[in-house]
């Protein structure tokens, strides 16, 4: 195999396991948010959707570019997807998600410059700051739900998904 079609398999390689943690991050934030919204926490379940449709954008533009340079979308996931999670447990676990992918993604955005792949490299710096702008959101749910308790839950109580 020559030097390019190298890099290829390893760029290829990294859009689909990037692909299979959007896949599961969309599954994970759809439980969660019907779990939510089951608890009546509206306002909280329609955070949660809003991120798991923009995780859907990015599955999608992961498999536009797998599809570019040759390779076919799978639908598997990178990991199990948890049910029944409180409403205490679910904005840190998110939080941890959003950080692993960033790990991995600027990892891979790495490996996308040293493999002279500008559009993947570009992918992955977008989506890079979407996963930031996430996790920030995860992460300041979590920090009211701490600090806030009951006040802050009783504020995100019914209401639509939307
Ligand atoms: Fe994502
Ligand atoms: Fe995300």
């Amino acid at each position: 195999m020559d030097e390019t079609a190298r890099r290829q398999e390893l760029i290829l390689e990294a859009l689909h396991t990037a692909r299979s943690m959007e896949l599961r991050a969309i599954q994970q934030y759809m439980v969660q948010h019907y779990t939510l919204d089951d608890l009546d926490y509206g306002s909280l379940a329609g955070a949660v959707r809003t991120i798991a449709i923009e995780e859907m954008r990015h599955a999608e533009a992961l498999a536009e570019r797998i599809k570019e340079l040759g390779g076919e979308p799978e639908s598997r996931l990178a990991g199990p997807v948890v049910h029944g999670q409180g409403v205490d447990e679910v904005f840190v676990f998110n939080a941890e998600l959003e950080e692993d992918t960033l790990a991995h993604y600027n990892e891979w955005l790495v490996l996308c410059h040293e493999c002279r792949d500008k559009v993947s490299a570009a992918l992955f710096e977008r989506l890079i700051l979407d996963e930031q702008s996430h996790h920030n959101r995860f992460e300041d749910t979590d920090r009211h739900l701490r600090t806030l308790g009951t006040s802050f839950l009783a504020r995100m109580a019914g209401g639509g998904a939307d």
